[in-house]
This record gives structure tokens, sequence and C-alpha cells, in this order.
């Protein structure tokens, strides 16, 4: 018997089981059976996946290596769902990393902070992080910065996590650069007019896990859902339609990006773990080489003084970006 066959054989709910057992500190997991797309692939569920290539257009714009150099896999028994492990070029990543701790968080868009402080206390985010962030040893202090404590950002129709619903009068301008981004990884998927309206930012700790749930507000589900993920990496697990369904488990490293498309855009997900490298151990990838970039690139070369802060709030944590059309064409919210 398989040691995850072992731990699913209580009649307790598989998904469930699977989450506690990923998120377990002592003793730590066995990672044996975690698909690692980066490396060799040994499970018999991983199929290569054609991606359209044509189709890609800007991806040396965006920070993306040539489409026809993107590793893209697909997994048995979920249609629509598509791994491209980390098509970002070298150097590029410190600029998403930049403008997920930077930019992102800044007004109009909205993050956790403002359900509890000021718009006064959160104008400036990153401006009253830097100094705790990039001093060489960590002050003692009493109070985590306010990047630390940042948990989510919203961006374009803000998701309301009380109603769990988007809305017409809560939207503000979708960034053009992920907008940009996220459209080339559509058009590799086959998906010509997808419209980027929404954005959930997720902020892990290295104790951060992200509970079992479907994506299922926006309006139109014929669209892709698109994940991008920076820093540590994380497990993650991918069930089926019904919440107790097993799933399988994977790791997502800093520059994986996950379509969630057809028959696999509604299906159960979870992050139960974050996996931080050993300290001081940063994936090459990460390393922030401010050459001049392309003269209509959007991805602009980070300073030395931003990339210190950002490397030392990644060498502890994750971000996750995940965007979404919420309408399809013609749609439009429902009268309340
Ligand atoms: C999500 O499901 O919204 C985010 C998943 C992730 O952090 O990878």
């Amino acid at each position: 018997m398989s040691k995850m066959a072992a731990v699913m054989e209580s009649g307790e709910d598989a998904f469930k089981q699977l989450f506690k057992f990923y998120k377990r500190r002592k003793p730590p997991p066995d990672f044996s059976e975690v698909i690692d797309f980066s490396g060799k692939l040994c499970s018999g569920k991983v199929v290569p996946i054609k991606l359209n290539l044509t189709a890609v257009s800007d991806a040396s714009i965006v920070g993306l290596r040539p489409a026809q150099d993107w590793r893209a896999f697909g997994l048995q028994g979920y249609p629509g769902f598509v791994f491209i492990s980390n098509p970002f070029r070298k150097g590029s990543q410190p600029f998403w990393i930049r403008q997920c701790l930077k930019t992102y968080p800044q007004k109009p868009n909205v993050c956790n902070l403002d359900m509890h402080m000021s718009p006064s206390d959160t104008q400036d985010i990153w401006e009253r992080s830097v100094h705790s962030l990039s001093s060489p040893t960590p002050p003692r202090r009493q109070e985590k910065s306010l990047l630390e404590r940042l948990r989510w950002v919203t961006l374009g129709y803000h998701y309301n996590w009380d109603t769990k619903l988007y809305s017409e009068d809560h939207y503000t301008p979708f960034p053009a650069d992920l907008q940009l981004l996220s459209q080339q990884i559509a058009l590799s998927c086959g998906f010509s007019d997808f419209r980027p309206q929404a954005g959930i930012l997720n902020y892990y700790r290295s104790d951060s896990s992200l509970g079992i749930h479907v994506d299922e507000s926006e309006l139109d589900h014929s669209r892709p859902l698109i994940s991008f993920c920076f820093g540590q990496s994380a497990i993650f697990l991918l069930g089926g339609k019904q919440r107790q369904d097993p799933p399988t488990a994977m790791f997502m490293h800093s520059g994986d990006v996950m379509v969630m498309s057809g028959q696999s855009r509604l299906l159960y997900h979870a992050v139960p773990r974050i996996v931080p490298a050993p300290p001081g151990l940063l994936p090459s990838e990460l390393q922030n080489s401010p050459t001049s970039p392309d003269t209509n690139s959007v991805v602009e070369p980070v300073s030395e003084q931003d990339w210190t802060v950002c490397l030392r709030y990644i060498e502890s944590s994750r971000i996750n970006m995940t965007v979404r059309q919420v309408l399809g064409p013609g749609q439009s919210f429902p009268q309340s």
C-alpha cells in the first residue's frame, strides 16, 4: 500500500485528509508523491500539452521566454488544466514580484489592511515597510511591517469576501501590465479573447495555507482562471467537482503558471503548505539582473534598493496572483 493510500484509509473525506497530511508539521510529511513539474516527471498522470505557440505575440514584452521554449503539461483526468513550468525569462521575475509588493497594493486597489485601518494608514504600504525590511538584520520589534501583514489585494472588479460576489460599482482599472501578461498565457491555451477583469493576490507567510475552495463567483466560467506564483514554493492540491474528491498534489515553484479552464475551471483546490527553501538558497531564477529590457517592454529594471526589500520578503513568503474574467461578452451584473 502506498504511503498516501495508508493516509486515506480511514473513512474521512479524502481531500481533507490529504490537506491535513501536507499541512502537518510534526512529523513533516513525505513529499515523494507530490508531482514536481520542474524535475524528472515520474508520475504516469502527467501528459505533455501542445500550446498554441504562434498565437503568443508579446512574450518578451512581458518578460516571458519565447513560447516555443515553454514546458507545458496537463494531467490525466483533468481536461483544461495546464501547468506551464516557469516560462519567465531569467531576471524578469523580480519585476513582477516588485509589482506585487510595491505597486499593486497601492490605492485604488483594495487590501485586507483596509478592513481595519484608515485610508491614510494604508496609503503607502511599501514606503512604510521599507525601513524594517531593508536593514541587514531584522530589528527586534513587536510589530510586523505593513507588508508582512498583507494577506490579499484585489484588482479590477474587487472581490467581496463576505458576499463572495463582484459588483458593477466596485471596480478600478485593471493593471495594464498584468493584463498583457495574462493574455499571453491565455493565447497560448487557445483563449484569444480573454479579458482580465479581476485579480486576487494572496500573500503567504511560511506557515500560511489556503483552504479547500472553488472559484465560482465569476459570471462567465467559459474563460480560464490564470494563476502565477512567486517566491517560496508551495504544495497545490487539485481535486474534483465534489469537495470530497481525492486531489492530486503538485509543487508550485516561483515563476510557475497554472491555467484552470474547461472542465477543470470549477475544480476544488487548496494550498496546504508553503515549502520554504533553505535559508540563502533561493532559486537562481530569482536573481535580479537589472539589464536594460526591450524598448517596448513593460518589465522595468528593479533598483537594488527595491530588490533588497523584495528579497527579504520572499525569503520567507510566497505570492500568488490569480487573474479572472468576470463577465462574458455582452453579459452584465444582475440588478440587485
Ligand atoms: C487560489 O486558489 O485562489 C490561489 C491558489 C494559490 O495560491 O496557488
